[in-house]
This record gives C-alpha cells, structure tokens and sequence, in this order.
C-alpha cells in the first residue's frame, strides 16, 4: 500500500510570525492524523525557520525549486546541496507557475528532477493541463509529454520512490476542483505509462492531486485508488484545513 503524502505549497506566502504560528497550529493538531506523510514547502528564505520549527516534529519540509547547477555564478539560483544543508527532503520541480511565469520547459523540469534526486532529496514533479488543453481533448498527451520529457532522458528510474503531482492547471487557485472521476482518470493514466516501463515503479510512485484541494473535499479524492495525497496552495496556510486535509489521508 502506498502511504498518503499531503504537502502544502505555501508559494510566496508567509512572515515570520505567521509561519511560527501556522507550524505552531500543525504540530498540536498531529495526533489526529494518523495516516500520511506530511510536508510543508515553504519561501527559501524561511526554510532555515521552518527546519527550527519542525525538526523531530516527524513533518517534513522542503523548497519550491531548485537549481540544475551545483554552484557558481547563478545570480539568485539555489542549489540542491543548500536545501539539504538545511534538511529538506522535499523539493516541488515544475510546478505550474514555474512553468508559465518562467518559462520553464519540459526539458529543465526533468533536469531538475533529476538533479534533486541524485542530491537525495525527492522530487515532487508537477504536470498538468490546461483548460484549452482539456477542452481539446488532449490532457493525457500533455501529461505524456511532461513524464516522457524525465524517461526519455533519465529513464524510469527517475522515478524510482517518487512522486508526480496531477494538477490540472485550471484547478489551481480557482476553487474548481476537478471531480474524483476526473482526476482519477488522469491519475490511473500516468500510473499506467510510468508502469508501461517498470510495473514496479509505477506501483510504488505516489500521484497527488493538487488543484482547490480542501478538507470538504480531500477525502472523497483520496478515496480514489491512483490518489495519493495532495498538493495543497491555499488551504495549506491554515492549520485547521491542513489538518483537515491530513486526516482523510
Ligand atoms: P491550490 O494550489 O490548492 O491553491 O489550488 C495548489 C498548487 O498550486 O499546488
């Protein structure tokens, strides 16, 4: 059985005293969670708090990106090594907003895939549609052409202990969440391309749905057997619907 792994995606959100409040919030609340891995991803420069915050709570942590070089002259760029001097285990590697706002390609997704996953540290690799892609038929070629941009170059080892985040990319920040069905079928379609190269990697990888994912409807999503947890954006910054979420894992 794969465990459920619920992950806030915090994006450009936070200060000092709210995070220390929303951790705060998290941490008493854990006992009634009984069945999920838990994860946080916060701003880069927070993530030294977060680690003081969390560490030995059994909540893990992580960053939202990460850069393809090891070190050097990348003004503004953060590399694998930094994220795990500060114990991460998480990075969140092309996530929509990545992709739209900086342009990031397929290619440099799966390179920074890969690159977070030689450093130790595990991916949470975004794909998605978007609604003119979904109203044209094509959500699973898009889906096929992001995962097969990471096989084709690194193999479906890539993918070996992962996790893919399905966020259809009209879901997220909306309030429309897609339906368990929808989802599901995108879900079951990943699984099945990633199994077409190694059943037992597909079989371990941990799909989570991201996109308006709330306490009202986490459960009935996750009662779906190719999902595995969630991505959460907004609900994340609220430790009652974090929680919330957490639970119906
Ligand atoms: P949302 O964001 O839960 O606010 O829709 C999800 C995400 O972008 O990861």
């Amino acid at each position: 059985m794969r465990k459920p792994l619920v992950a806030g995606n915090w994006k450009m959100n936070g200060s000092i005293d709210s995070i220390k409040t929303l951790l705060a919030g998290i941490k008493a609340g854990l006992d009634s969670v009984s069945n999920a891995d838990l994860a946080v991803c916060a701003p880069a420069i927070y993530i030294p708090l977060v680690q003081a915050e969390l560490d030995g709570s059994g909540i893990g942590w992580g960053a939202q990106d990460v850069s393809i070089h090891a070190s050097g002259a990348y003004t503004g760029e953060i590399a694998s090594s930094m994220l795990q001097d500060y114990g991460c285990q998480y990075v969140i590697v092309g996530h929509s907003e990545r992709r739209t706002y900086h342009k990031e390609s397929d290619e440099l997704v799966a390179d920074k895939v890969e690159v977070a996953r030689k450093a130790g540290l595990t991916p949470i690799f975004c794909i998605g549609e978007t609604l003119e892609q979904r109203e044209g038929g094509i959500t699973e070629q898009v889906c096929a052409r992001q995962i097969d941009a990471l096989i084709n170059k690194y193999g479906v080892e890539a993918l070996a202990d992962g996790v893919i985040a399905y966020e259809p990319v009209w879901a997220i920040g909306t309030g429309k969440t897609a339906s368990p069905e929808q989802a599901q079928e995108v879900h079951a379609f990943i699984r099945g391309r990633v199994a077409a190269k190694s059943s037992e990697i597909g079989d371990k990888l941990r799909i989570l749905y991201g996109g308006s994912m709330k306490p009202g409807n986490a459960a009935e999503l996750m009662a779906k057997p190719d999902i595995d947890g969630g991505l959460i954006g907004g609900a994340a910054l609220k430790a009652e619907d974090f929680l919330g979420i957490c639970q119906a894992g």
